[in-house]
């Protein structure tokens, strides 16, 4: 069959200050911030820089109690998830669960940019934590 993961959407980074992250990146690579977006839900602010037809996602918490700041507090600043594309975000959960695999979300749920988006955990993903992104979109 087909792969259901299309493409990179995003690496997701975790940063205690954002904006000297997205300076740096600017600085150094002549990278632009694409979008930026609060998620309240996820206790987050994020910058999206694009990299060909993906993007990295510089990434901070905007309350204690965000798991990013949890994440930052345990482990300090770096690569925090990997968020590939699919086409269906319900399918590609549903074929996680299928092989076993622990997630985060049990149904998708809405993510930046209008995406539909969830969570596997990292336990049964190689340590790896993984978003699955459905953009929903011309703009993502
Ligand atoms: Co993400």
């Amino acid at each position: 069959m087909d792969s259901l993961l299309t493409e990179i959407d995003h690496i997701a980074i975790a940063v205690n200050d954002l904006d000297a992250a997205i300076a740096w990146y600017e600085n150094v690579f002549g990278a632009t911030v694409e979008h930026r977006e609060v998620v309240d839900s996820d206790g987050v602010a994020e910058a999206l820089l694009r990299v060909a037809d993906s993007y990295v996602q510089l990434l901070t918490p905007t309350r204690d109690d965000s798991p990013v700041a949890k994440y930052l507090a345990n482990k300090g600043e770096g690569l925090h998830h990997v968020g590939y594309r699919v086409s269906d975000c319900a399918v590609a959960l549903e074929a996680v669960k299928a092989a076993g695999g622990r997630v985060i979300d049990e149904a998708p749920r809405p993510g930046s940019r209008g995406t539909t988006v969830a969570f596997v955990h990292p336990k049964t993903s190689f340590g790896t934590l993984i978003e699955l992104v459905q953009d929903n979109g011309p703009a993502h």
